[in-house]
């Protein structure tokens, strides 16, 4: 029982490099971690967000929410339960959450430790094989664990909806300079520590249909070679119940407990969410027969070749040694209203 004793160097390394094997969007790793007794400090990395493609921190907190989640499959290994709390103190707006180790718990988290490198964003054409039903309910469960649900669009109506909504969002991607240049800073070219090199965004798509997003920034990547993609893409949303910070902490955690319990099942994954970046075509992808609910996700599954992983930064970059405090993040330049929808009651349990 190791949850008597707090974390020591070795249970902290493997805590971090669980959590950076997390997802990021566009592999920026907006993330930063302190170890303070039982408690792991998750704090936002500010020179690491992504003003004109995600103004309002959305992907940002998701991001930081599924590396919350790699950081919890990583206690589980060590011993450790681990209870969330988010947006803590009011005082130290960059702490986002706070990890509280406690005597290991029953979740089945450390069960997905080996899928943790396994894991890659897959922008490969996958083959028609059909997902067995058995591992549609299994991702269904991860996602509602999480307190997320998976809806999967298997409705053409709601294909066709997400077809046109993407398309919508391309064009209003492409129309903006500063959304590419962001773009070019981070995707591209070959890459050593953060980003996503050309070789991980995959070819482009020969046919019309909407299966994965064409992330090129840069000429030689708009002239990469086309392949066929499957027919029938095996495409879901990811929603929860209501939005802002906290909720997209809590979508992260369930997006990447999803795509590891996808991983469990010899799936190979990708990501669609351009349209999730844009408030205007957001509401769109919404199940119109179903609960009102808020899409933080959209997921390609199926089956693909391998593809290899993407880099990441050395832990030593991501982890905070001193204190952090007011002063600490006056240093850095803040962004837009990012916290502005907490609610009131920013503190809750997982
Ligand atoms: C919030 C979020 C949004 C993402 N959006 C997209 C997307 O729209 N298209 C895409 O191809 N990949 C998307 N990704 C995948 C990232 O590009 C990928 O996680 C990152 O490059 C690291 O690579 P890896 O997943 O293979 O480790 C997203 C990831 C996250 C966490």
């Amino acid at each position: 029982m190791k949850a008597a004793a707090a974390p020591d160097a070795e249970d902290r390394e493997a805590m971090l490099l669980a959590a950076v094997l997390a997802p990021s969007m566009h592999n920026t790793q907006p993330w930063r971690f302190r170890f303070d007794g039982f408690a792991v400090e998750v704090h936002r990395d500010r020179n690491r967000e992504l003003p004109a493609e995600d103004p309002k921190r959305r992907m940002l907190f998701v991001s930081l929410g599924a590396a919350i989640f790699n950081l919890r499959v990583g206690a589980a290994v060590r011993g450790y339960g681990a209870r969330v709390r988010y947006l803590v103190d009011q005082g130290r707006p960059d702490l986002v959450a706070l990890v509280e180790l406690g005597e290991p718990e029953r979740d089945g988290l450390a069960a997905l430790s080996p899928y943790l490198t396994l894991r890659r964003t897959n922008r490969q054409p996958f083959t028609d094989e059909r997902i067995p039903d058995q591992a549609r309910v299994e991702l269904e469960l991860a996602a509602r664990l999480e307190s997320a649900q998976l809806q999967w669009l298997d409705r053409p109506s709601r294909r066709w909806w997400l077809h046109m909504a993407t398309k919508d969002a391309v064009a209003v991607d492409g129309d903006s300079r500063r959304r590419t240049e962001e773009r070019r800073r981070w995707v591209g070219g070959e890459r050593s520590v953060d980003g996503v090199p050309s070789s991980a965004l995959g070819p482009r798509n020969a046919g019309a249909g909407t299966v994965v997003r064409d992330m090129a920034a840069s000429a030689p990547d708009s002239l990469r070679s086309t392949a066929v993609f499957e027919a029938e893409p095996q495409l879901a949303v990811l929603a929860t119940r209501f939005d802002g910070p906290i909720e997209w902490l809590r979508a992260g955690q369930a997006m990447e407990r999803v795509l590891l319990e996808a991983t469990r099942h010899g799936l190979a994954t990708s990501l669609l969410n351009q349209v999730i970046e844009h408030a205007e075509l957001r509401w769109q992808i919404n199940d119109p027969l179903g609960p009102w609910q808020r899409p933080q996700g959209v997921f390609r599954f199926g089956y693909g070749p391998p593809v290899p992983p993407t880099p990441r930064r050395p832990i030593a970059d991501v982890v905070i040694h001193h204190e952090t405090g007011p002063a600490d993040a006056g240093q850095v330049e803040h962004g837009p209203g990012t916290l502005d929808s907490a609610p009131d009651n920013a503190t809750s349990g997982v």
